[in-house]
């Protein structure tokens, strides 16, 4: 019996296509379950509890499915959920399996982008108030200076397409301004939040030419295949027939007509209910 199955990408909404993206380009030999939670996106200004909670929630339907691996393609759950599911949750729902984040990946690597050693991360208020990507860096890059700016608009705009609109510049250009006061010696700028790559030709208008922009997609994916080469134990019960399959918990054909722009090609989701969505 073929018991392999695919690996789980999950996101508040959208902003994990732009990280599935480029796993699939990357690993396109797997199969993977993408689920966006559009029905209660966006996550970046929710509290700690809720994210936690909703994040859980993913991460149980996961597993139901039979997921060996599920990855919070989402720097907010990544942020403020992982540890706890980690450590709290996982021995109890399934130790052999696994859970991992975006940002210990980006973290390992995002130094070696600057000169100056002065880097910027943009991400959701969640994942700034969490001080994550500034603790997950000094462990990795400790001479590395981390200013953080939190866009809270920036997914809202995104999620409602809205990011050509000229109400986007003036947001946009508005944190890049505040995070550039802060540090004016940062070359580097990482977009610490998986639907900012959708910004990024903005973003890199308004910055000065010098300032390089990264997006973690590629950075997640190569992380991704040296740790299935290192644990050939879980890369074993991924199954490898090229297969993605897509949901969301709200309505797919919405969602359909969205997810092209973050995934770059045409998607076909079904709908799905999470369990706590029910008293939403
Ligand atoms: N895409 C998620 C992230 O990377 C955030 C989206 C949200 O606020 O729901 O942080």
């Amino acid at each position: 019996m073929d018991d392999k199955k695919p690996i789980g990408i999950f996101d508040s909404g959208y902003g994990g296509l732009t990280v599935l993206k480029e796993i699939v380009a990357r690993l396109p030999q797997y199969d993977y379950i993408y689920m966006g939670d559009n029905a209660r996106a966006p996550y970046g200004t929710r509290s700690f509890e809720t994210i936690y909670e909703y994040s859980l929630e993913a991460v149980k339907w996961f597993f139901e499915q039979g997921c060996p691996m599920v990855i919070l393609a989402c720097n907010t759950a990544s942020a403020k959920a992982l540890r706890n599911i980690q450590q709290k949750d996982l021995p109890g729902l399934d130790a052999e399996k696994r859970v991992l984040g975006v940002i210990r990946p980006t973290a390992e690597v995002i130094g070696n982008f600057s000169k100056t050693h002065h880097v910027g991360v943009l991400g959701t208020p969640g994942t700034v108030q969490s001080g994550s990507y500034l603790i997950e860096i000094n462990k990795f890059f400790p001479q590395t200076i981390v200013t953080q700016e939190a866009c809270p608009l920036w997914v809202p705009l995104i999620e409602n397409n809205e990011q050509h609109s000229a109400g986007a510049d003036y947001f946009i250009k508005k944190h890049l301004d505040n995070l550039l006061a802060k540090d004016p010696a940062i070359d580097t700028v990482l977009l610490g939040c998986t639907h900012y790559p959708l910004l990024a030709e903005k973003i890199e208008a308004y910055l000065p030419k010098q300032i390089r922009v990264v997006s973690q997609g590629s950075i997640v994916a190569e992380s991704l295949e040296a740790y299935l080469g290192r644990h050939p134990e879980i890369a074993i019960k991924c199954a490898t027939d090229g297969n993605v399959s897509f949901y969301t918990t709200d309505d797919s054909e919405d969602f359909d007509r969205h997810a092209a722009n973050f995934f770059g090609k045409a998607v076909k989701s079904r709908h799905l209910e999470l369990a706590g969505d029910m008293g939403r």
